[in-house]
């Protein structure tokens, strides 16, 4: 079946602002049914809701907190695709004596929040006749960024779970995609002085990927070069992180 956003309702975690805000309007333009904008405040998406109050639905939800997560699958009552977008980034260094805190913080909000949003909503997508579910991680995951070292570690983390979650949904036609882009225009790259892509081309790349039958998905220029540097050998890329800082 060749994928197409037309018609379709779906969810984006972390709607308000950067590349899910990205996500709703690039589904928006493409003719995407109904859009749950999910936010952590409501009153922050409706901007996007003005856009088409009759497709965009503002949804209250912090992925840290179950009975948020409980609530909205029980509202929701259709579901073809789920694009875990929310993420937050906290700086330390893996070696910092402070970095296990960084880490669970991190992993709360990149890894346990979204594990547990898409088992809620795992039954709605197998209703689907085309179920997609879209983990927003990093070219980081890949190869730990020393900088960014905790982040890093979350993401890696994203990364495996995206490839035994494919696995296991294969055998109920839900198409499982990870995303991993690289430094990109947002609040969260805003102290990274380099070519940054605008939000939405990420969302435009992962359905343009997914149309194309692709479910790694570098969406830049930087992601693709660096995942190229792992492919030709995996110590490439962590040499070339390291130097990076
Ligand atoms: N920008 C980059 O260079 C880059 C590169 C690779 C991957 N990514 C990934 O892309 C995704 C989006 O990031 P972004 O660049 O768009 O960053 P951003 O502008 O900082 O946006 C982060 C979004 O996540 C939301 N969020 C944070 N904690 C949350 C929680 N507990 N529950 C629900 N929502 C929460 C934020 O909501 P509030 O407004 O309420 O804080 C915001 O909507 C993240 O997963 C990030 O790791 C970004």
């Amino acid at each position: 079946m060749t994928f197409s956003v037309q018609g379709k309702v779906a969810l984006v975690t972390g709607a308000n602002r950067g590349i899910g805000e990205g996500f709703v309007q690039t589904l928006l333009q493409a003719g995407a049914k109904t859009i749950y904008a999910a936010a952590r405040d409501i009153s922050s998406v409706q901007h996007l809701v003005n856009l088409a109050p009759s497709v965009v639905k503002a949804v209250a939800l912090d992925v840290t907190k179950p009975g948020q997560i409980i609530a909205l699958a029980s509202e929701i009552t259709e579901l073809d695709m789920l694009v875990n977008n929310a993420g937050i980034i906290d700086p330390a260094r893996s070696a910092a004596a402070d970095a296990i805190a960084f880490a669970r913080q991190e992993m709360e909000v990149n890894l346990f929040g979204p594990m547990q949003l898409t088992s809620a909503l795992i039954p709605l997508l197998k209703q689907s006749a085309q179920g997609v579910i879209i983990n927003i991680s990093s070219i980081a995951a890949i190869s730990n960024f020393p900088s960014i070292g905790t982040y890093s570690i979350s993401k890696a983390a994203m990364h495996s779970y995206t490839e035994g979650l494919r696995a296991d949904l294969s055998g109920d036609g839900i198409l499982v995609a990870e995303v991993c882009p690289g430094p990109t225009d947002t609040r969260m790259a805003a102290g990274m002085d380099m070519l940054k892509p605008a939000p939405a081309t990420v969302a435009q790349k992962t359905f343009a990927a997914l149309a194309a039958g692709q479910l790694e998905i570098f969406p830049d220029d930087f992601a693709k070069n660096m995942y190229a540097l792992f492919r030709d050998a995996p110590q490439k890329l962590a040499s070339t992180f390291a130097q990076m800082g």
